[in-house]
């Protein structure tokens, strides 16, 4: 683990502005800056980022946070990735903590796979660029492919030499131990015996999202028949080779950018296609896709294109491995190359504009291309025809969308001249089997598969003790250490005729403590645990330190909580004074000061807290009418007289 006072150290160094200065053009606009957002296509800029507060706020996605949100977000790194990167930036060492023996082990076998691939990875390189094997066999292997020096370099190609244990031997001399060579699979152990696994291949590293060698890709150079074309790290426990996609992490940002993801077969075709300048292009390597690559694309787009060798055959066996990215709601689109070509091939012998035409022009929706091409091998035989109807509606069963489900049967039933109605009947049937089998697993209550909306809107009342909370939740982080007087009410009993009476007195105190103490005094609690964690978090962080600044807290709770706090005090605007009066909950004169607002927003809290009290009783005494004593009357009469005054002091009518 990262220690404390590392974090501590990045997170007072770092200027957000300048961080994200790496990756957005930021334009100065009054105390903030301004820029076109990340997450999105836009033309006018709705990216906030406010060097004061050191928060972001993306108004066309919603996202926003601290520092480490953008670069989570953004370069989707993980939150130690994040401030590690953030250390290197600014120059910061990054210091380790304690952690337990076993956390040790399992982090240490993981860091020194990582710190091997590493190594090995450079070694490859190095072997490749300086030695002359390297240079005549490998090198001018790709540079024959049609790379360039600038793309070999990008993806960290390279070449084990064509040694039995070469790699392996420098690598023990350089003191990494034989248990994690052998770990990464780079190394076979054999007794006493060590041979290089990728001996004479060139080699092409898999990396993770954040840029980790995980693990590694070996072509063979020769036309050995017996021995693999390719040869593939075996899985360890930082690669698995289901969970990666090659490429990833050059693609990334083009993908997040370009709202779609190109999926090809291999190694070769990913490569081509960024050269070319197609960035937004990953690949399996070779396998059918899994669901955890798809949920890693996910985290990206929700467009999917799949790219197809130009050989009929494989294409037709592959279709079926497309279902996996339909389940999970992913829109994919498929494009298949002229007979002969792969992606590589097609991408080396065309320009970019014209690789891009032909991907524009020769993608196709999935479900309509499948219907297409299984109504072609099909049309003059019934019974294969009615195979291919069911082969399709099983597809479109996994669509989640109820709405996208309607408009594919549609169109499938007019691409393969089918009634409409014998293919929902068709979709019926088989979401009933699903279901039923669903049931007999779980007996949680399944929508219905003609449900067509799902989640009916409901229309929203505005929440008045969440509107209050949040104001309340707000006014702590805005103003929370400021010193204010306030007109504090004493409530007294009038001595004479024994009514409420509330009596003004001029106190100071800082906000948070009036707050604080206030709510103590009613025993008001947060009904929304966001503000309630919210809220002791920022009462305990001021309570600490008197100089509290809202850095550090955003910094320190956990997302969902800093994401909140970012988005209020990015909108303060939006829950401005004017707002209040709109909606009738505070009615409100302009700039009344700090104190006021304060104090009011306590009060309308308590009041409406006293309405929902008196509810209730009234509620009780409605069900057991039998109980209506003196001592529930006598309640909600001082309830009602309470009310009147906190009304009075509000001036407004109850
Ligand atoms: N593959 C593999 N093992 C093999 C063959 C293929 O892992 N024995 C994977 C590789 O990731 C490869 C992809 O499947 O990149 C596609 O295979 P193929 O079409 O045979 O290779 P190409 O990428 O066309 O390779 P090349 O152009 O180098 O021949
Ligand atoms: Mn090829």
């Amino acid at each position: 683990m990262i220690s404390k006072s590392t974090i501590d150290q990045v997170y007072d160094t770092v200027r957000l502005e300048e961080v994200i200065g790496d990756f957005v053009q930021l334009k100065k606009s009054g105390s903030s800056f301004k820029g076109l957002s990340p997450f999105s296509d836009e033309r006018s800029p709705s990216f906030m980022v406010s060097p004061v507060k050191q928060i972001w706020k993306d108004f066309s996605t919603g996202k926003g946070g601290n520092v480490v949100a953008f670069l989570m977000e953004h370069e989707h790194f993980t939150y130690p990735e994040a401030i590690k990167y953030l250390a290197n930036k600014y120059g910061i060492e990054v210091e380790e903590t304690e952690q337990s023996n076993e956390q040790k082990e399992a982090q240490s076998l993981k860091e020194s796979l990582y710190l091997v691939s590493e190594y090995a990875s450079k070694y490859f390189q190095e072997t490749m660029h300086n030695t002359n094997p390297g240079k005549a066999i490998a090198l001018s292997y790709f540079k024959e492919r049609g790379f360039t020096l600038e793309t070999i370099k990008k993806f960290d190609l390279g070449y084990c030499l064509d040694d039995w244990s070469a790699f392996t031997d420098t690598a023990l001399k350089k003191g990494y131990k034989l248990e994690f060579l052998e770990g990464t699979g780079i190394t076979i152990v054999k007794g006493e015996k060590q041979f290089d696994r990728f001996k004479g291949r060139v080699m092409f590293p898999i990396q993770s999202m954040s840029g980790r060698v995980l693990g590694f890709g070996g072509r063979i150079l020769t036309n050995d028949k017996k021995a693999a074309k390719y040869l593939n790290s075996p899985e360890s426990d930082i690669y698995h080779k289901s969970k990666v996609l090659y490429g990833i992490f050059h693609a990334k940002q083009a993908i997040a950018k370009e709202d779609n993801c190109f999926i090809v077969e291999g190694y070769t075709d990913v490569i081509q296609f960024h050269q070319t300048g197609i960035t937004n292009t990953v690949s399996s390597s070779g396998t059918a896709l899994t669901s955890d690559q798809i949920r890693l694309i996910s985290r990206l787009t929700k467009n999917i294109t799949v790219l197809f060798d130009g050989d009929a055959a494989g294409l037709r066996a592959s279709l079926r491995g497309i279902d996996i990215i339909l389940e999970q709601g992913m829109n994919v689109k498929i494009c298949a190359f002229p007979e002969g070509e792969d992606p590589d091939s097609f991408a080396k012998a065309n320009t970019e504009s014209e690789l891009r035409e032909y991907l524009e022009s020769h993608s196709q929706d999935f479900i309509q291309f499948k219907a297409s091409v299984l109504f072609e091998d099909s049309k003059n035989d019934p019974i294969k025809k009615a195979e291919t109807v069911r082969d399709i509606i099983n597809s479109i069963a996994l669509i989640p969308d109820q709405i996208k489900k309607e408009i594919y049967i549609k169109e499938c039933a007019r691409i393969m001249d089918v009634s409409e109605g014998v293919l929902f009947s068709t979709l019926a049937q088989i979401t009933n089997k699903v279901q039923k089998d669903a049931d007999k697993k779980s007996s949680v209550p399944q929508n219905q598969p003609f449900e067509v909306v799902k989640n009916k809107p409901v229309p929203r009342k505005i929440d008045v003790q969440y509107v209050l909370e949040q104001k309340i939740i707000s006014m702590l982080l805005l103003y929370g250490n400021q010193i204010q007087d306030f007109e504090d009410l004493i409530l007294k009993e009038n001595e004479d005729t024994g009514n409420l009476e509330l009596e003004p007195v001029i106190q100071q105190a800082k906000v948070f403590e009036k707050i604080f103490l206030d709510l103590q005094e009613d025993e008001m609690a947060f009904t929304n645990n966001i503000f309630k964690d919210l809220y002791y978090a920022i009462i305990e962080a001021l309570n600490q330190n008197p100089d509290f600044k809202l850095e550090q807290l955003i910094n320190a709770v956990p997302p969902e909580l800093a994401m909140e706090m970012s988005s209020i005090l990015m909108d303060d605007e939006r829950y401005s004074l004017s707002d209040w009066v709109r909606k009738e909950i505070i009615p409100k004169t302009k700039n009344d000061g700090v104190a006021q607002l304060v104090s009011e927003t306590i009060l309308t809290l308590r009041c409406f807290l006293i309405d929902k009290q008196v509810t209730e009783i009234k509620e009780k005494t409605l069900q057991n009418p039998g109980e209506v004593n003196r001592e529930i009357l006598e309640e909600v009469k001082d309830y009602s007289g309470l009310k009147m005054l906190l009304s009075r002091k509000l001036n407004r009518p109850i």
